[in-house]
């Protein structure tokens, strides 16, 4: 392959999760390639701030809403013409490259065709687990098609990621690369936020416990929740994030029980914030709650690089990258006291804990360095 492929990045989201900042983290380190988007939203926003090159098909809002929970047969068949049109419209944008890179599952299903068919070099990055645990059993066959014939590398972002694709597809010799996603070690304040200290929210007296992942059920946001029932009260925790991919009733449901009295005024949610950072920087400790198999999880490595202690649950890429009691926290899923005798524990001892962090810390900037992701990743692109 041509030493500088023209390349192509795919991915539909509207709004901005890991998958897309890791994307954004890959594009700035190749300020020729291109980032197509299917609709404005925050992730339109964020590649403008960041100046990447991108362009924005405003694809019809029935394809983007076939969700990996929702999409079923009928419903992909009564939008079948809206398809073939979207499909059409990505085909034409994928010509003028050479590596056309999916980020995603929907937009390997739509334009993992067209690029076939123009021969071009395919790679999809895969961030999430294609268990059943996270999508449904047609969802799972549908990217099963996918993967085993449409493309040329697939990278997983985790070992756990990319045993559950070869778990799908056991027949088939899948030519997968494992690259943990890295994390800028400047995560620097920017400047769309004033910065946050304790003072200014009015908790100078109160430690805090942080969640900053997307609000999601198999996040887990509630176990933090109710593991402040379990704690003292002058314990309070941050809920940082939105309901991005249809979770609104989850979010209704954990500020119904943060209205629980013992809870009262304990609990502070914070909408998607584009510098979460300054946030997390004021928390004592930053938890992960998930209850389902966490793909790769971002957010781990920027607590420890912010120099905190982090717990996480002992599943999927959490285990890949913390040493339970040397470089962090696992702890078992699903259970608010398990949590709050965690959370207790890192406060009453307090030497362990830094000496934890401080591991942690030269954890995350050895292994988990935006520079070697990129790095790791041109190399693939630049040998397809
Ligand atoms: N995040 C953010 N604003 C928020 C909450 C979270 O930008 O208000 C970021 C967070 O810093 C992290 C990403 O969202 O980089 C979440 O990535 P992760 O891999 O932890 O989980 P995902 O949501 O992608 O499943
Ligand atoms: C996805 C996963 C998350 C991972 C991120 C970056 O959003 O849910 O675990 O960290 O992609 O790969």
């Amino acid at each position: 392959m041509d030493k500088h492929p023209r390349i192509l990045f795919i991915d539909q989201a509207k709004d901005v999760g890991g998958a897309e900042l890791s994307l954004i983290s890959i594009a700035k380190s190749l300020p020729e390639s291109e980032i197509l988007a299917f609709v404005e939203g925050t992730f339109t926003d964020a590649l403008e701030k960041n100046g990447i090159n991108h362009e924005c098909l405003n694809l019809d809002a029935e394809i983007l809403s076939l969700s990996k929970e929702k999409a079923n047969l009928i419903r992909i068949v009564l939008s079948f013409s809206k398809l073939i049109f979207s499909m059409l419209k990505i085909s034409s944008v994928i010509k003028n490259f050479d590596v056309i890179v999916f980020n995603t599952q929907k937009s390997l299903i739509l334009g993992a065709i067209a690029a076939k068919f123009q021969r071009k070099k395919t790679i999809f990055f895969l961030h999430d687990i294609l268990s059943i645990d996270h999508f449904n059993k047609f969802n799972l066959l549908l990217i099963n098609i996918f993967t085993a014939n449409f493309c040329d590398v697939i990278i997983a972002n985790s070992r756990a990621t990319a045993r559950a694709v070869e778990k799908l597809n056991p027949k088939k010799k899948l030519k997968i690369k494992v690259i943990h996603i890295g994390i800028s070690q400047k995560i620097e304040l920017k400047n769309d936020n004033k910065i946050f200290t304790k003072k200014s929210l009015g908790l100078s007296k109160n430690k805090i416990v942080g969640s900053f992942s997307r609000i999601a059920r198999w996040k887990g946001q509630h176990i933090l929740i109710e593991s402040l029932e379990h704690l003292p009260k002058y314990i309070h925790c941050l809920i940082v994030g939105s309901p991005f991919f249809g979770e609104e009733a989850y979010y209704g449901y954990l500020q119904q029980i943060a209205s629980r009295p013992i809870l009262k005024d304990r609990v502070h949610f914070i909408p998607f914030k584009t510098d979460p950072l300054s946030l997390m920087r004021l928390c004592d400790i930053v938890t992960h709650n998930s209850t389902a198999p966490e793909p790769f999880g971002r957010i781990i490595v920027e607590g420890m690089l912010c120099k905190k202690p982090v717990i996480a649950t002992n599943m999927g890429g959490a285990k890949e990258i913390i040493r339970n009691n040397k470089s962090g926290y696992l702890i078992e899923p699903g259970d608010p006291q398990l949590l709050a005798r965690t959370i207790l524990a890192i406060f009453s001892n307090k030497d362990e804990a830094r000496s934890i962090t401080k591991e942690a810390y030269e954890t995350a900037v050895r292994n988990f360095s935006e520079d070697k992701m990129t790095a790791r990743i041109k190399k693939i692109i630049n040998n397809i």
